[in-house]
């Protein structure tokens, strides 16, 4: 089958690298036309060999519309709500990075390598889940099929580029005003990022909750793509001078006991893991040696608690990568395979 293919916000941190998995992908595209806002219109992106001019989004009539088989969005919840909903109505599945439609009943929620299986011939619309979310569950997944799981525990370190190309912007600027003397940018974190760290991301969360958005999107959206409602789920999300690749403390308490041997041999043959056990600084594996690939990975895999079933590993993936372009574009493959 060629497909027809819009990408929606192609010149952000993910939409680009979509653009790069897509072209790293066995997918027969027939058509690939890129958008983002009226700032970018003409610049050229490469795909296979070409140089494709961004389009206004806002621009598209239905005619035009109706002539894709799939869009992928990246470029934010205000858009999505605006344009999804004319994507929708005029017969394309769409695969959209924003949060805006992620806890919607009738959306699946998807991690392929956990959760294809929720999308259904009849669903148009499938959402990608938060970045942090893939690359804790990506770890936690296969341990929770094997031993059940009762709670989740996590702290992250969450990039720069998280926030975007704005966000990234801030902090090379901040970076370079620490060794140049000059005034820091606080636009996009709210303080000076640069030898720092924020505990606290996104917005406050609903209305009598303490915790920040950035953590019950961690908690409801685990709660959706593993399917259990009431577990419970306790974060604290950090955001950190790193450029790219979001790392996650975790720990969890399972159902029954997994010693972390059967649990190392579970993550070694899951795929889209790798296990890497190494106890020495020099050589343990961070978060600049994880940028730019698809796995994630797992370190620091050991007992949690002395008398209760439960383990503790340290998580890491890039965000741009498997926490948004390359899981959209594994969720658009499965469903070019027939899901
Ligand atoms: N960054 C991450 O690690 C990450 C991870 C998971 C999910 N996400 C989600 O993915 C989405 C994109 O994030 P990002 O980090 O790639 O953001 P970004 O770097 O700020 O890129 C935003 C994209 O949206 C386009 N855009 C903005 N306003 C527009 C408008 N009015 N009409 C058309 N296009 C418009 C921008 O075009 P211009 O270049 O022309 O402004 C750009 O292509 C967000 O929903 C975000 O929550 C991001």
């Amino acid at each position: 089958v060629t497909l027809r293919i819009a990408v929606i916000g192609a010149t952000g941190v993910v939409g680009r690298e979509m653009i790069d998995c897509l072209q790293a992908s066995d997918l027969d595209i027939a058509d690939l036309r890129l958008f983002a806002s009226p700032r970018s219109r003409g610049a050229e992106l490469g795909f296979r060999g070409r140089a494709l001019p961004c389009e206004v989004a806002d621009e598209l009539d239905g005619e035009e519309r109706r002539a894709f088989d799939y869009a992928l969005f990246a470029a934010g919840s205000d858009l999505s709500r605006r344009l999804v909903p004319t994507f929708l109505a005029a017969g394309v599945r769409v695969i959209d990075n924003a949060s805006l439609y992620r806890m919607e009943a009738e959306v699946p929620l998807v991690v392929p390598e956990i959760n294809l299986g929720a999308v259904k011939a009849h669903h148009q619309l499938i959402a990608n889940p938060n970045c942090s979310t893939i690359i804790a569950l990506m770890a936690v997944a296969p341990l929770q099929r094997a031993a059940g799981l009762r709670r989740l525990i996590a702290a992250t370190y969450q990039a720069a580029s998280g926030a975007g190309a704005a966000g990234l912007a801030e902090l090379e600027h901040n970076l370079r005003q620490t060794e140049e003397g000059g005034s820091a940018a606080t636009e996009v974190f709210g303080q000076n990022l640069a030898s720092n760290l924020i505990p606290w991301i996104g917005p406050p969360g609903a209305e009598g909750e303490a915790d920040c958005e950035e953590e019950q999107k961690l908690r409801r959206e685990s709660r959706k793509i593993l399917g259990l409602s009431d577990l419970e789920v306790s974060c604290t999300t950090v955001r950190v001078p790193v450029r790219r690749t979001h790392a996650l403390a975790l720990t969890i308490e399972t159902e029954s006991a997994l010693a972390p041997e059967e649990a190392a041999a579970l993550i070694e043959a899951a795929p889209g893991l790798a296990l890497d056990r190494s106890r020495d600084p020099r050589e343990i594996q961070t978060p600049q040696k994880v940028a730019g690939g698809d796995l994630v990975v797992v370190s620091r895999l050991r007992r949690a608690f002395e008398s209760s079933p439960g383990l503790s590993l340290f998580v890491m993936g890039d965000q741009i990568r498997k926490g948004a372009a390359q899981n959209a574009v594994q969720i658009l493959v499965g469903l070019a395979a027939g899901h």
